[in-house]
């Protein structure tokens, strides 16, 4: 498809230096006649290094027999002769049981696999000894076995197959040999190659006619529907009579500033701005043409049944599941950490919540709800308190249920525990705030911690060339880690709203609805009038096609780009403990640590396997601190890193503002802080070196605390600074009090005892658009009722919803957030709701 090239990947087998065989250089010109670009690599290990590298590889033509003689001199001894293998023997194939979900190094046998090589054993050779050889404990071990039993090993082309296919499950591959024969090959891969050709039976330029057509079509299939549309529409040069106004980046070139916007975001990103005149491109309101067909899409590769794609961020895919589930006056029961746009979809719908309430540990790092929160006589006796609740409403149903799956911390539900909770409450709705969690769907780890999982049986049952299936363990305690829910566990509609510019590859503002069906359907374009009522007429086109980019991306690649996250997570989670345990066993004694299951380095349990992260039943020796936390039912994501800014062996305590202004001084911006805590996200957009230079910042900043060094040399980019004679050690000693104190109360303050409750947060707020309200300073706050919603950060979260009564401990806190910005200035922290008028703070409160 034009304007992309495509570029081949031809496994020539040809050392470095050395000449290709004739026929594969007259195939490798005709292939640049014919305006691709052939990419020379010798061997297949190459060939896999540069299609992770240049991504942009559309097919593979792999000299086979070629590679072959190279890997017969690689592994010498253990080659054995091909027609071997066809006659007398077979290839041993590893059981599913001895595989691992990161191709890691469970077994050694598959370490084999992994590298490509497939063991081959006589027809006769005896069961005992292949299960022996099964369970060889070390790499060295099996080699010695191999050795002397005489057993050969072959390089496989399922492996070879198997492994360019989790770069690019798309890739076109074209195996070239005189060798292999078409009848011996296992069917997975003749499945998976595009073509088989048999050496010197076609022409040279046959062969590359082929290739390069192939290729075309291979881009044609990878784009995604909307994108390839834009990119068509945009190519073709219109006139536009149209908005917007700049008319394809035109009217920045009339004036002098202008001319550097344009140079800055490119005449594609500009010419690409279209609006719904675009009669081809479909439309996003109505969801018809390529944006619908994107939509439809992305609900494929989701695994739901309908998509939406939204235009301003979950806050707004949130408000369409309030307003499309529920109407003025219904019962919503919601988590109390929800996200705001949460409780200000509470606040504008005029809807009657009832929280259920999460746990915390001791650093304040918020935990998950305990499933019993998620009890009918529970949310009665809650209800019961509610002035707004009239018993009419107790005994109604329960409209939606709204749960952040995977909270900024990363605490993960069990979706299978939660649908079955769920169906005893009869609640018709519910929804997932997945605003941090879209990735979920592509990697197995997540199999029963996200909520749109169903197609994710339906791969298994069709692909068996991945590995999914294998680690589904047959014991049942693990298989209920394992599996996701069954599509019968729940009666209802399930929602997830999906940030998927927070966590994938999307413009910012870019998420998604996803619906999964209930019994009772679920009506599309009933539901659109809540979508067309919270979205744009005028949505920018650019993010629609990240948004079906996103899709693609993680269609084609998604798993194996999750792998290599969960791969580079756990090491950096691995080296921060390392550091630790190093810093300690010499005289330099702490170091920053990650808030995870303790034993992360003894090396006795598989870190990479879901249980592992599963949290453990509350106890005193159980690392997450959260009390009321039952067997398998919560996840920790292990991409959310939360670093401890303290350690308490060593009794070093840092205020964990101090260390993010540090970092931020260093160019490493971390996701949010808590008072010592602070996250540190991981996403499809990680590298090594990103962690790396972390760990090494972070080893930076104890060499300076240590060393007592005075702020004016830490931080040194800043004017004007406070304090700068103080040394940091003695600074953050200063300033400890205020900031324990502070996290004291916050945690009474989300202890789960929420504040009384004067009205309904409706009341509250129309008190507020009437000015029916006094701007009372924070300090008198006690006993008065706020007219809106009060998020402090940290953590961000609500602490006090319009309509509930300030006591004395909110106000406390608000007192003390307010003002520590005076004592210890460039350590702010930011109160949504507080209003500062010549050097004091007020919050709007009902008149009395
Ligand atoms: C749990 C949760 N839901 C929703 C949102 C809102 O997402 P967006 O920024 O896409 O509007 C956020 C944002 O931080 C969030 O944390």
């Amino acid at each position: 498809m034009e304007p992309f090239p495509t570029r081949i990947l031809v496994v020539s087998g040809a050392q470095e230096g050395s000449a290709l065989s004739r026929t594969m250089k007259t195939i490798c010109d005709e292939i640049t006649r014919l305006g691709s670009v052939p990419v020379f690599v010798s061997n297949w290990h190459d060939a896999y290094a540069e299609l992770k590298e240049t991504i942009d590889i559309s097919a593979i033509l792999v000299d086979w027999d070629q590679d072959y003689v190279r890997c017969k001199d690689a592994m010498k001894k253990y080659i054995m002769p091909r027609h071997a293998q066809i006659f007398d023997h077979k290839v041993l194939v590893l059981p599913a049981s001895q595989r691992d979900p990161f191709c890691g190094s469970k077994s050694p046998l598959m370490k084999l696999e992994a590298e490509g090589y497939n063991l081959v054993v006589p027809r006769s050779y005896p069961q005992e000894k292949i299960d022996q050889l099964q369970n060889v404990p070390s790499y060295d071990e099996l080699l010695n076995f191999l050795e002397k039993e005489k057993l050969k090993v072959v390089p496989s082309p399922l492996n070879v197959i198997r492994s360019f296919k989790s770069i690019n499950r798309k890739v076109l591959i074209f195996l070239y040999t005189e060798k292999l024969v078409v009848e011996r090959l296992p069917i997975q891969v003749l499945e998976s190659i595009q073509a088989y050709i048999w050496k010197n039976e076609e022409t040279p330029h046959f062969v590359a006619k082929r290739i390069v057509a192939s290729s075309y079509e291979y881009v044609e299939d990878i784009l995604p529907p909307f994108f390839k549309a834009l990119v068509k529409y945009v190519h073709k040069g219109k006139y536009s009579w149209h908005c917007p106004g700049h008319m394809g980046g035109v009217a920045f070139l009339r004036s002098p500033p202008g001319k550097f916007f344009f140079d800055f975001f490119g005449e594609n990103m500009l010419a690409a701005d279209l609006c719904n005149a675009v009669g081809e491109l479909g439309g996003l309101l109505n969801h018809f043409g390529p944006i619908g067909d994107a939509e439809k899409y992305a609900s494929k590769v989701f695994g739901s049944e309908y998509t939406y794609f939204v235009m301003n961020g979950t806050s707004t895919a949130n408000k369409m599941v309030f307003q499309g589930t529920a109407v003025a006056g219904d019962v919503i029961v919601l988590d109390r950490n929800s996200h705001k746009s949460s409780m200000q979809a509470i606040m504008l719908g005029n809807y009657k919540p009832i929280y259920v309430t999460p746990v915390r540990n001791k650093y304040g790092i918020i935990g998950p709800i305990p499933f019993s929160e998620f009890n009918v006589d529970s949310l009665y006796k809650k209800a019961q308190k509610l002035p707004y609740m009239s018993s009419a409403d107790i005994q109604n149903d329960i409209k939606l249920l709204v749960l952040t799956q995977c909270t900024y911390d990363g605490i993960c539900y069990n979706v299978a525990k939660v649908l079955s909770k769920l169906q005893e409450l009869d609640t018709k709705n519910m929804l997932f705030d997945e605003a941090w969690f879209p990735y979920a769907h592509f990697h197995p780890f997540y199999a029963s911690y996200h909520s749109m999982n169903k197609s994710y049986f339906d791969k298994l049952e069709e692909d068996s060339l991945f590995h999914g299936s294998a680690y589904i363990e047959e014991d049942s305690e693990d298989e209920e880690i394992h599996r996701g829910p069954t599509p019968s566990a729940y009666k209802g509609t399930i929602f997830a709203t999906q940030s998927t510019h927070k966590v994938l590859a999307a413009l910012s503002q870019g998420s998604m609805v996803h619906v999964r069906n209930s019994p009772d359907p679920f009506h599309f374009d009933r539901f659109n009038t809540y979508f067309q009522a919270n979205t744009t007429t005028s949505p920018q086109y650019s993010l629609i096609a990240s948004l079906d980019m996103s899709s693609a991306i993680m269609d084609v690649s998604g798993e194996s780009i999750l792998d290599d996250v969960l791969k580079e997570v756990i090491s950096f989670r691995c080296a921060m403990a390392r550091v630790k345990v190093e810093f300690k066993e010499s005289e330099e004694g702490w170091f920053f640590g990650c808030w995870q299951p303790k034993d992360i380095l003894s090396g006795k349990k598989n870190i990479y396997d879901t249980s592992y992260w599963v949290l453990p039943p509350s106890g005193p020796d159980a690392w997450h601190g959260f009390p009321n936390i039952g067997k398998n039912q919560y996840l920790l994501d292990p991409l959310k890193v939360n670093l401890l800014t303290v350690d308490e062996e060593a009794g070093v305590e840092i205020p964990a503002c101090v260390v993010v202004k540090f970092l931020a001084m260093n160019g490493i911006i971390m996701e949010k802080m808590g008072y010592y805590t602070m996250l540190s996200l991981f996403s499809i957009g990680s590298r090594r070196g990103k962690s790396a230079t972390l760990v090494t910042a972070l080893t930076q900043f104890k060499k300076l605390y240590d060393s007592n060094t005075q702020l004016k040399y830490v931080f040194t980019q800043e004017k004007n600074l406070e304090f700068g004679n103080v040394g940091l050690k003695d600074f953050c000693e200063m300033m400890n009090p205020e900031i324990k104190r502070m996290q004291e109360m916050e945690n009474e303050v989300y202890s789960g005892k929420l504040p009384e409750v004067a009205c309904i947060p409706f009341k509250a707020s129309c008190a507020l658009v009437d000015n029916n309200v006094e701007w009372v300073p924070v300090e008198q706050l006690t006993g008065r009722t706020s007219a809106l919603l009060v998020v402090n950060y940290p953590p961000g979260i609500p602490t006090v919803m319009p309509g509930e009564v300030f006591d004395k401990i909110h106000t406390d806190l608000m007192v003390a957030l307010a003002h520590f910005g005076e004592k210890w200035p460039g350590y702010e922290f930011e109160v949504h709701g507080l209003v500062c008028k010549n050097g004091k703070y007020y919050i709007p409160c009902l008149k009395q």
